[in-house]
């Protein structure tokens, strides 16, 4: 599903050059839960960005679902985005003064779908997120942190993504919100989806199948658990 080798990065402010990645190469299947791990500034941001096709490699090859990224278009890679990728963020970004379900209905905004589809969609990815219904009603800045999160979760669901990738999704909730959290991606990865997650905490990693670290731009280590 994914492949990369030698991805390096290289960011230019002026005068200053940052090599954010450093030739990095992995390879991740259909299905995987893979956690990112690393300290702040080894590069997980960098390396999310462009395995989801927001951002381009300085150099470096990065094939997804046998398609070469960096040969694609704008046109072809937001096409990419909109039809295989789901993001989830540390700050959840959701509208405030809006409904939890509103918030869910964006995306497909516009999108050829009618009002009463995008709703009923909307539900389906909210119960898949384990919200409670009770909840779809309420206003976004209404709820407590692990349910913002949740929302977030089922928005990234509307595309019905292959790739869900999360970019410290529990960076702003206490351990135990955390876990609740990290236990509906774990969900989804029994329903089948392939889940890509960034963290710099191995407990959190440690709810993934496989744990990769990035230190300095480069891979440390990769590591498959038995779990499950
Ligand atoms: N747009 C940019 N311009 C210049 N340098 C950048 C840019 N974005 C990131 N960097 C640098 O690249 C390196 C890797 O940054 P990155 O955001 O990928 O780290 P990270 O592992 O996600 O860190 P954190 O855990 O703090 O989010 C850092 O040294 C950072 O300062
Ligand atoms: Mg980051």
């Amino acid at each position: 599903m994914i492949e990369c080798k030698d991805l390096k990065k290289i960011y230019i402010n002026g005068d200053v050059e940052t090599a954010a990645l450093k030739g990095v190469s992995f390879s991740i299947v259909k299905g995987e839960f893979v956690a990112i791990i690393g300290p702040s500034g080894s590069g997980k941001s960098t390396l999310m960005h462009i395995l989801g096709a927001l951002d381009s490699p300085t150099s470096g090859t990065y094939f997804l679902e046998g398609k070469e990224v960096s040969k694609l278009d704008d046109d072809e890679l937001s096409e990419l985005r909109r039809e295989k990728i789901g993001f989830v963020f540390q700050a959840f970004n959701l509208l405030p003064r809006t409904t939890v379900l509103r918030n869910v209905m964006l995306p497909l905004l516009y999108s050829d779908t009618t009002e009463k589809e995008r709703e009923d969609r909307a539900k389906i990815c909210l119960k898949y997120a384990g919200m409670e219904e009770s909840k779809f009603n309420n206003l976004s800045n209404q709820l407590s942190g692990g349910q913002m999160q949740r929302v977030a979760i089922a928005r990234s669901l509307m595309n019905n993504p292959a790739i869900i990738f999360a970019d410290e999704p529990t960076g702003n909730l206490d351990t135990k919100t955390s876990h609740v959290v990290m236990e509906a991606f774990q969900e989804l990865h029994r329903k089948g989806h392939t889940i890509i997650l960034i963290t710099h905490e191995l407990e959190i990693a440690n709810f993934a199948e496989r744990i990769i670290s990035v230190r300095d731009g480069a891979i440390e280590s990769d590591v498959k658990k038995n779990i499950q």
